[in-house]
Parts: C-alpha cells; structure tokens; sequence
C-alpha cells in the first residue's frame, strides 16, 4: 500500500481515483481538509476498502508516524500543500506552516519509518515530492524552457515556500540516503479544479453571468497540462524514477492567459450560448495584476520522456474541451465548494 498525502486536493483526488481505477493496491489518504480538500471528490470511493481517508495534517509528526507503523506502506507520495499564489501574497504564513515545517515534519517521521526497514521493503520503499515549475523564477519571451539544471529563483511566498520544500527533499536524500524523488510540473487544468484558479475561474463565472478577471495585460504565458497527464506522470516516477533525481513535467502548452480564457469562451458558446446569444468574452474585464507576477513559465519535459518514456496523452485542445465539458455536467459539485469561505476570498481578492 501507499500513502498520498492531500489527496482530497485537485491534483491528488486525480491521482488516488486514478490509482484505484487502475490498481488494486489500496492508499491511506492524508488531507488536513482545508477550504481547498473536499471529501465530495472522492464520494465514488465510499465503502471502498482499498481507500482509507485520515484528516489530518503532514506536520503532525505522532500522526504520521502512527500510520505509517500500522500500514507499513512502500511509498509516500506528497502533494500536501498550500497551493494559491493570491493566497500566499495576502497570507504566507500557512504556506510557511504546511509547506516548509509540514514537509520537514513528514520528512522527518518517514526518514524514522524507512530507517527501520530492512531488506527489499527499505530498499524499494519511495518519497516522491511533488512540486512546481514557479520554483524556477521568471522566463523572458526568447529563454529556452526550465529544464531540470534551471537555477532555483522563486518569486512569490507560495514558490519559495515550495523551493524551501524540494530543498530539504533534496537534502534528506544527500544527507541520510532517504530514496526521494521530485517532480516539478506546470500548470494544471481538469476536473476538481477549485474555482479559485484561472481556468475553473473563468468557467465559473462565465455561467454566473460575472465578470471574468484578468491581470493586467493578461499577457502573462502559462504552459498548461491536463491534470491526469500530471497523475500519469508521477506513477511513472514512482515505478521507475532514479533516487535523488528530479523531473520536469510538463505538456508542451505554452499559452498567454487572454489566449486561454478566449478558448474557454469560444467553447462556452459552442456547448452552452449565453441566452442574449453575446459571446462570454463580453464579460472579460481587465483587472488589477498580481505583485511580482511572473511572466512566463515553461516546462521542457524532455528528461521524463527520454529516460521514462512518458508522453502526455492530451494536447491542449483535447483536454480543454473535456474541461468545460466536465464543469457543465457537474455544477453541483461547484456549487457545493462556492460557498461561504470561498465567498469571503472572492470578496477580498477581487474587491
Ligand atoms: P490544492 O490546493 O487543490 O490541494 C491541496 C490539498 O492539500 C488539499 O486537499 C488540502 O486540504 C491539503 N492540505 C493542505 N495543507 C495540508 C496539511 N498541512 N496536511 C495535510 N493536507 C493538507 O492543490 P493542488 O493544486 O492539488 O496541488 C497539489 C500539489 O501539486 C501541491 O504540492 C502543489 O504545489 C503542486 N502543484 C500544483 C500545480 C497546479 O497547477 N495546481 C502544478 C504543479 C505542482
Ligand atoms: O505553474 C504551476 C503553478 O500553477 C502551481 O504550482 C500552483 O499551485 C498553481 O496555482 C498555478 O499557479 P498560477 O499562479 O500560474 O495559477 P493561477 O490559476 O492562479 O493563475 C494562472 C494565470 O492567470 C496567472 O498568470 C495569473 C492569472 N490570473 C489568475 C486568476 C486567478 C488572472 O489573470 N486572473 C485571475 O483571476
């Protein structure tokens, strides 16, 4: 068995309902359940014994070493963490808290655990990190994508706390030979996706008849990737990734945030026409840009696809158009996750 940790999170309720679509092999799921974990994601998997939920935080280091004595899992893989640029630059001290000593904490009762193995169970066990392309900085237009040997040069709260993370995952392995692996990814978009971010953004409020925010020039690229190409990704790593080593992933999707939230009104009015038949994009509506905003990001994931053979499985338009096919068919889950607290957000965030 293995342990995921925030796997009540976007990218990790995609992963532990992938892994157990597609293998027997059951998971403890550790999610604190901040605004950002629903347990609605997972419902499908009520009453299946292979999934085992525990609230609970990866900085709770009696927890942690609790569950891992009682479920003896061969591999850790953790995407446990405070995830939203905006949040982290009118609150970081959360993503102090969770991403640097929750990911110390985790570290620390794993490196307890995995000291007592012996045999093929240490010698096969696994701590895969999951992280971000933001640790990398800022690209100018003409710069080549982050590859793996980028220079670290964070730039928000959420990134350097991300940095600091990998950092330390970095350091266990140098320091007490603890078999890591890191995988840092673009940006992602898919089913699940809390509506805080862009794309489920945009969605959202174009169906709500509101304004669709865009930071200054929306000019800024982002390269985008279906979030099972994500989930594919890891499962790769865990299976064969080199200890110590890190990988880019990423899909090859380079686009500026006015170009994608186009896309997404184009698709919008194919699927679902506004009543006074006007385009969505009449509600797009310039706003205030984020400080320190990064400009470019893109991801050469050419490592991965070299020495593990993995390929993303959607292009851009394919995974898209699933998207907004995905909100349209599920607005109750949206709306269950748009209440009160994310009311509050939306009012200090876009005031
Ligand atoms: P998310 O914010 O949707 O989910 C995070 C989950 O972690 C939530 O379920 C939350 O309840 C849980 N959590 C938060 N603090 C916790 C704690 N102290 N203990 C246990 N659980 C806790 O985030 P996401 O978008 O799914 O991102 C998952 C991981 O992938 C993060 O580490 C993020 O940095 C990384 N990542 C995200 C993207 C992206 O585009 N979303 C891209 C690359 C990497
Ligand atoms: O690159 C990977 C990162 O991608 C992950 O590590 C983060 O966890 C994830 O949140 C995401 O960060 P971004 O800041 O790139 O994602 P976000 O969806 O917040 O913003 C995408 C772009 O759209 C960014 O340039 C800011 C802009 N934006 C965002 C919002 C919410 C707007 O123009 N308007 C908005 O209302």
């Amino acid at each position: 068995m293995i342990i995921v940790t925030g796997g009540a999170g976007f990218i990790g309720a995609n992963f532990v309902l992938d892994w157990l679509a597609q293998s027997d092999e059951a998971l403890v799921n550790l999610d604190i359940l901040s605004y950002a974990g629903n347990r609605e994601t997972l419902a499908s998997l009520d009453g299946d014994a292979r999934h085992i939920f525990v609230q609970g935080d990866i900085g709770d280091k009696e927890l942690v070493a609790r569950l891992l004595a009682e479920h003896r899992p061969r591999a850790v893989v953790n995407f446990a963490a405070e995830s939203h640029v905006d949040r982290s630059i009118h609150g970081p001290e959360a993503f102090i808290q969770t991403n640097i000593v929750g990911t110390f904490n985790l570290l620390e009762a794993v490196r307890s655990y995995w000291g007592g193995l012996e045999g093929e169970d240490k010698a096969n066990f696994r701590f895969l990190h999951v992280s971000t392309d933001e640790v990398y900085g800022s690209l100018g237009k003409e710069d080549p994508a982050f590859t793996e040997n980028n220079r670290y040069e964070p730039n928000s709260p959420y990134s350097a706390s991300k940095a600091a993370s990998d950092h330390l995952v970095r350091a266990y392995h140098h320091t007490y030979g603890l078999p890591v692996l890191t995988t840092n990814c673009s940006n992602n978009y898919g089913p699940y996706h809390f509506p805080e971010k862009l794309i489920p953004l945009v969605i959202h409020n174009a169906l709500a008849g509101k304004e669709l925010p865009i930071y200054g020039d929306g000019q800024q690229i982002r390269d985008w990737l279906y979030v099972k190409d994500h989930c594919s990704a890891i499962r790769r790593v865990l299976e064969a990734g080199v200890l110590g080593e890190t990988y880019n992933v990423g899909g090859w999707n380079e686009k500026a945030n006015l170009d994608v939230v186009y896309t997404l009104c184009a698709i919008l009015d194919e699927l679902n026409p506004r009543a006074d038949a006007q385009s969505y994009k009449t509600q797009i509506t310039f706003v205030k840009d984020r400080p320190g905003h990064d400009k470019r990001y893109a991801i050469d994931a050419s490592k991965l696809e070299r020495e593990l053979g993995w390929k993303p499985a959607e292009t851009f338009e394919t995974g898209i158009r699933k998207t907004v096919q995905w909100y349209l068919a599920n607005a109750a889950w949206v709306e269950n996750v748009t209440s009160g607290n994310y009311r509050n957000w939306v009012a200090k965030q876009y005031a």
